[in-house]
C-alpha cells in the first residue's frame, strides 16, 4: 500500500442550535464549539462507542440504515499518540497506523462529518495531542468517562474520571480550546441525582458540545435496570444536548422505540449500543431487517475496507447471537480469512470481485521510490508470505542471482530494536547495501524484506505469484524441495533450498493472529483496543 500525505479541505456547515443560549460565557463557548465543527448533537440517534464493534464497517452500515452520528470504539491515548496518519490510496481511507504497522483507526470520506472519535485518557496533554492528530478526519472528539473495568480505571481513565472532576475539567477545557471540532464526553450517572446534576453542569461549563449519559452507576452491570429519571434530571440541568444511553436491553428493540426512549429520558438524543450490535438495522425508520441480510451488508463493507478477519468474525458472531452454534455460525468461527468468511455466506464471487478491483488499483500506482543514504538503499517493503508460492522466497532468488552473476553470496546483517524487539536486516551484495525501513517481528522476516528491497531496486524477479517465471530458481530445485517436504524431510528440503523452507513467516503470522485472538477473547466489553487490523504495505509490481 502506498501512502501520500494529503491536505484535507473542510467546509463549515451551518449549525442548528437546539437550545436557547443564556448569557453565560461557558454556554456561549459550547455553542461556539458546536458551531466550529458543524456537527449538531440535538435530536440525534447515534451508534454508541463499542470496543471491537465500532470499527469502520459497522459505522458505515449504521449510517446507511439511518444513524445520524457514529462513535468509533474507544481508543487509548497512549496508543494513538504513537500513530502516523497515512492516506491509504488503495482503499480510499485514512489510516492511523501504530509503529508495529497495526491500523488503530481507519476512517473514510463517507463518515467524515458523522464520526465521533472516542478516546480513553487521563492526561490533558496527551488527549490534546491525539485530538489534534485526528481532528481533520473526524466530526467530533469524545472522552470516555464511563468504562468501569479495572484496566481502564486503574490508569485513571474511564469511570475513574467520574470521581476526579478537576481532571475532567482539565481534559475537556484543553480539548475545547485546542481543537477545531466539537468535544463531547460520555459519562455514567453518580450514586446521587444531585451529584449527577452538579457533574453535568460542571462539564457543560468546559464548553463541550454535548454529553452522552449512560443511565447506570459505575458499579451497575448492563443487565441492571436503567435510571431514566437520572438522565432526565441531567438533561433538564444543562442547555447543551444530552444523549440518553442504556436502553438497549428492554427499552429499544427497533427504531419505533427510539422516540419513546427519548421521551422517557427527556434527552435530545438517543445512543444505542447493544441493540445496534445485535442488529444495526435498528436505526432503520422502516423497521428491522432480517439479521441474515444485515450480516451480508456488513460483510460487504468488511471486504471493501479490508477489515481484519478476526474483528469481522467477532462482529458477525454478535449478530448471530443464539445462532452462533448453527452451521453458518460454526463456519464463521473457524474461518481464518475474509475469503473464508465470505465462503460461509456464499459470497465468494463478491470477495473475488473486490479483490480484482483492489488489485487493479494497486497496479496502477506509480512504483515506490528507493532512497539511498549513507550507502544504503531503502524502501518501505515487507515480505508477505502469501504473495509467494510455497517453498519460494525472495532470499532464494537473490542467492540464485548472485550465483548466476558470480558474485559473493548475499550477506545479511540483522539488528534487534530493544524497545519493541523488532528486527531490521541489511543485505550486502556486490558491495552495495539494501534494507527495508519497516521493522519485522522475526529475524527471518527482516532478512526476506531486505532481499525484497534489493530485488526490487535491481529490478530482478523475486518469485512472487503471477510473476513471469524467470527460470532463476530452477524447476528441478522447486520440485526437489516440494518432494522433500512432502516426504516430511525438512532437512532434505533445507538442503535443497539453502533457505529455511518451512514457512516460518507464515507460521509466525498465524501465531500472531492466534495470540491476537486469545487476547481479544480475554477482553470484556468496554475495553480499549484496536481493531487488530494490519496495515498492509502492498508493493508495486
Ligand atoms: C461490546 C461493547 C463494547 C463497548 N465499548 C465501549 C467503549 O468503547 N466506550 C464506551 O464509552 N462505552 C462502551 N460500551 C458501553 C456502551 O457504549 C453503552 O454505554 C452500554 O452498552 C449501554 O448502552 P446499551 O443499553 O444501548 O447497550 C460498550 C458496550 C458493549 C456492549
Amino acid at each position: 500500500m502506498r501512502y501520500a500525505s494529503v491536505t484535507t479541505h473542510y467546509h463549515h456547515e451551518e449549525v442548528i442550535v437546539e437550545h436557547e443560549s443564556e448569557s453565560e460565557p461557558e454556554n456561549y463557548m459550547s455553542i461556539m464549539a458546536a458551531a466550529v465543527g458543524g456537527l449538531c448533537f440535538g435530536n440525534v440517534t447515534a451508534l454508541a462507542p463499542m470496543v471491537r464493534i465500532g470499527t469502520l464497517p459497522m459505522r458505515l452500515l449504521a449510517l446507511d440504515y439511518g444513524a445520524d452520528i457514529v462513535y468509533c470504539e474507544e481508543l487509548i491515548d497512549i496508543k494513538m499518540v504513537q500513530c502516523k496518519r497515512l492516506v491509504n490510496e488503495e482503499l480510499d481511507t485514512v489510516d492511523f497506523v501504530a509503529p508495529d504497522d497495526r491500523v488503530m483507526f481507519r476512517t473514510c470520506e463517507r463518515e467524515r462529518d458523522r464520526v465521533v472519535f472516542q478516546m480513553g485518557t487521563a492526561d490533558p496533554d496527551r488527549a490534546l495531542a491525539v485530538a489534534q492528530l485526528v481532528e481533520k478526519d473526524v466530526a467530533a472528539i469524545d472522552v470516555n468517562m464511563g468504562c468501569p473495568k479495572e484496566y481502564s480505571t486503574k490508569g485513571g481513565m474511564g469511570a475513574a474520571l467520574l470521581s476526579d472532576p478537576d481532571k475532567i475539567e482539565a481534559i475537556l477545557r484543553k480539548l475545547v480550546q485546542g481543537v477545531s471540532k466539537p468535544v463531547t464526553c460520555k459519562i455514567r450517572i453518580l450514586p446521587s441525582m444531585e451529584d449527577t446534576i452538579s457533574l453535568v453542569r460542571r462539564i457543560e461549563k468546559t464548553g463541550v458540545a454535548a454529553i452522552a449519559v449512560h443511565g447506570r452507576m459505575k458499579e451497575e452491570r448492563p443487565r441492571h435496570p436503567l435510571h431514566c429519571d437520572y438522565i432526565q434530571a441531567a438533561a433538564g440541568a444543562v442547555d447543551i444536548p444530552v444523549i440518553a444511553n442504556g436502553g438497549s436491553l428492554d427499552l429499544v428493540k427497533s427504531f419505533s422505540d427510539v422516540e419513546s426512549f427519548r421521551g422517557a429520558t427527556g434527552a435530545s438524543g438517543v445512543m444505542l449500543a447493544r441493540a445496534a450490535m445485535w442488529n444495526p438495522s435498528v436505526f432503520r425508520r422502516q423497521g428491522l431487517l432480517p439479521v441474515e441480510e444485515v450480516m451480508e451488508d456488513y460483510l460487504k463493507y468488511a471486504v471493501r475496507y479490508d477489515n481484519h478477519a478476526f474483528n469481522t468474525k467477532y462482529c458477525l458472531c454478535q449478530m448471530l447471537r443464539d445462532k452462533v452454534e448453527s452451521v453458518i455460525g460454526k463456519q464463521v468461527q473457524t474461518a481464518q480469512t475474509l475469503a473464508e468468511i465470505c465462503a460461509a455466506y456464499g459470497m465468494q464471487a463478491f470477495y473475488e470481485e473486490v479483490q480484482v478491483l483492489l488489485r487493479s488499483k494497486r497496479e496502477r500506482r506509480p512504483p515506490e521510490t528507493p532512497l539511498t543514504q549513507g550507502g544504503v538503499t531503502t524502501m518501505a517493503l515487507r515480505f508477505h508470505r502469501r504473495e509467494y508460492p510455497p517453498q519460494i522466497t525472495p532470499k532464494m532468488f537473490l542467492l540464485e542471482w548472485s550465483r548466476k552473476e558470480k558474485l559473493q553470496q548475499p550477506h545479511y546483517h540483522t539488528v534487534e530494536r530493544p524497545q519493541d524487539r523488532l528486527f531490521q536486516s541489511t543485505v550486502t551484495i556486490d558491495n552495495k547495501q539494501y534494507r527495508s525501513t519497516l521493522w519485522e517481528k522475526s529475524k527471518k522476516a527482516a532478512e526476506q524484506a531486505a532481499a525484497v528491497v534489493c530485488l526490487r531496486v535491481l529490478r530482478l524477479p523475486e518469485g512472487r505469484r503471477g510473476e513471469e517465471d524467470s527460470g532463476l530458481v530452477g524447476k528441478r530445485k522447486r520440485a526437489a524441495t516440494a518432494a522433500a517436504l512432502l516426504n516430511g524431510s525438512t532437512a532434505a528440503a533445507a538442503a535443497a533450498e539453502e533457505v529455511a523452507p518451512r514457512e516460518e513467516e507464515e507460521q509466525e503470522e498465524e501465531e500472531e493472529e492466534a495470540n491476537k485472538k486469545l487476547h481479544l477473547s480475554d477482553r470484556d466489553a468496554e475495553t480499549a483496543v484496536t481493531n487488530g487490523n494490519r496495515h498492509k504495505l502492498h508493493t508495486p509490481l
